[in-house]
């Protein structure tokens, strides 16, 4: 059991390769800009990274729109790169987790070329959602489904002989087609990927929308898409918790029966591969106890708990979300995980209100989510406390942004390039960014933040070196935590072997007393005093105690 269990309770980096290292001035990052800068990684602390897609592509969502899943983009490298990338970080023990996109094509891919060149009904067009539309001359879409980045979920086609043609599914942009799980060649095609990627060395795929790949009623409308629409939105405010719910709950593209099946067969794969190959869901389930049903001992390893990418910093929120993942988890002997920040959300210190307040509550979550038993993923540039910048629409380029005709701003702001080192275009490319980097990062940067003990780099290094090192926090991810009571806003709890994690949420200083025996291992901010069991806590404050006996 012991060696098949790395994952569970690991730091998993995310790497956002366009944004992370530029090595040949375009303006872009690349897999040889990560290898340049692998050192950085290593002396972070990470067990593993995980990085977004960097396939052929024509880049209209971010690469998540893959023309060839077996193969590098030239904006990327070759795959020569990817070897690599492996080797490098396998020589400083980091895995690498690849993202694979399993629930659409880019448009170019050859397969929907090919498609929309073949006649109805061809094997070509069966790999995907294709349908005659409805209405005297076919020119209503097939059902009344919306696409998750806004406007409607199928675009009609030109037949071969030039006439308005068939509509084709497209859960999000149109340059996006979902595939047909139910086609047993886009099975086999899948496995062939996973096989090629495992085959080069990897340690594991993050499956995108792992949620979305079987369809039920593809041809019937659903009863309200508007709302379906707006509370599949993680910032809806115009409606009621129980309708979100209940509209969540029964989703005819998200989480059906089907998915599981697939999962099974991948892991088949995966454990026919030595060295402990994994898989993490991204899968949005509604209610959230249907995770659990993705790392069943037969299917994937992990699936993302989104808890904390939207909770508030609130103790009694926190306490109650990690009560409930933990049993949740702990029912299918799976190990929970803890996400703060990724490539879709807002940054955390901006998600928590920004400036200096934000900064604070990012830390003190931050030292929270690193003590928890499971695996914890750091979205890159959370480490540097990094805020979403601003930027001009005109600099936009998240499909999200086009499709809502600029409504929603879209995800581009928490993708800005990292701030490397101080001076123009901070390291990062010798050549244009790709988004403008804010000049306010001058005193964000990698090399500033090394130099500071207090900055938030420095909290980062320490609590994961002690993530890896104390008997406590190391211990089996199923190890359940022990909560000690405490005031309202603040948390309190313990782990054996002595170690206690105290949380306070509140804006005020709080003392407690129960921290007799115990001494200060590490605090997200200034100001914690501790003498003869009484504990004084600034607000917004997480500390780390150990036992002193
Ligand atoms: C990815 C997004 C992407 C979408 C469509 C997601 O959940 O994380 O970045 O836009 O899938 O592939």
């Amino acid at each position: 059991m012991q060696e098949r269990t790395w994952w569970r309770n690991s730091a998993i980096y995310q790497v956002y390769p366009r944004s992370f290292q530029d090595s040949n001035g375009d303006g872009e990052g690349d897999l040889e800009g990560v290898i340049a800068r692998i050192d950085y990684l290593s002396s972070l602390g990470v067990d593993a990274i995980w990085l977004s897609p960097f396939y052929k592509s024509p880049n209209k969502d971010g690469g998540y729109d893959v023309a060839d899943p077996r193969d590098v983009d030239p904006r990327f490298g070759t795959l020569e790169s990817a070897k690599a990338l492996i080797e490098a970080a396998h020589k400083r023990s980091i895995r690498v987790i690849f993202d694979i996109v399993p629930n659409h094509f880019s448009t170019e891919h050859n397969w929907f070329k090919e498609a929309i060149n073949s006649s109805r009904g061809s094997i070509a067009r069966a790999r995907f959602h294709f349908y005659d539309g409805r209405g005297e001359k076919g020119e209503i879409p097939p059902n009344n489904w919306n696409s998750i980045f806004g406007g409607p979920a199928w675009s009609r086609i030109k037949e071969p002989d030039g006439s308005a043609g068939q509509w084709y599914l497209h859960l999000f942009d149109s340059t996006q087609a979902d595939l047909n799980w139910e086609n047993q060649e886009v099975r086999r095609d899948f496995e062939e990927t996973l096989r090629f990627w495992l085959d080069l060395g990897v340690d594991g795929f993050r499956i995108d929308v792992a949620h979305g790949l079987a369809k039920e009623t593809i041809l019937e409308d659903h009863p309200d898409p508007e709302g379906l629409t707006r509370a599949l939105r993680l910032d809806v405010t115009d409606m009621s918790q129980a309708d979100r719910e209940r509209l969540l709950s029964d989703v005819p593209f998200f989480d059906r029966e089907g998915v599981h099946d697939i999962y099974r067969s991948w892991r088949k794969i995966f454990d026919s591969y030595e060295g402990e190959r994994i898989s993490v869901a991204e899968a949005w389930v509604h209610p959230s106890s249907r995770a659990a049903r993705y790392v069943r001992s037969d299917e994937l390893h992990q699936i993302f708990n989104f808890d904390f990418l939207i909770a508030p910093w609130d103790a009694e929120f926190l306490i109650s979300a990690i009560k409930r993942t933990l049993l949740e988890v702990s029912a299918v002997n799976a190990a929970p995980t803890w996400v703060l920040s990724n490539h879709d959300s807002p940054r955390l210190v901006t998600r928590l209100g920004g400036g200096s307040q934000g900064a604070r509550k990012a830390r003190a979550f931050a030292l929270l989510t690193h003590a928890l038993p499971g695996g914890i993923y750091i979205y890159q540039g959370e480490e540097l406390a990094l805020e979403d910048g601003a930027l001009p629409d005109s600099a936009r380029q998240d499909p999200v942004f086009f499709r809502t005709n600029g409504l929603d701003k879209g995800r581009d702001g928490a993708r800005i390039p990292l701030p490397w080192e101080p001076g123009e275009n901070f390291g990062f490319t010798s050549g244009n960014p790709w988004l403008p980097i804010p000049s306010s990062w001058q005193n964000k940067t990698i090399t500033e933040q090394n130099n500071t003990s207090e900055s938030s780099l420095a909290l980062y290094r320490a609590s994961l070196r002690i993530r890896g090192s104390h008997p406590a926090l190391k211990a089996s991810a199923d190890q359940q935590i022990k909560w000690l009571d405490a005031p309202a806003g603040v948390i309190a709890l313990a782990r054996e072997p002595g170690f206690m994690l105290i949380a306070n949420t509140r804006d005020e200083m709080v003392n407690l007393d129960f921290a007799q025996g115990y001494e200060l291992l590490l605090a997200s901010a200034s100001g914690v005093e501790m003498s003869e069991g009484r504990l004084r806590l600034p607000g917004h404050t997480t500390c780390w105690l150990n036992s002193n006996k």
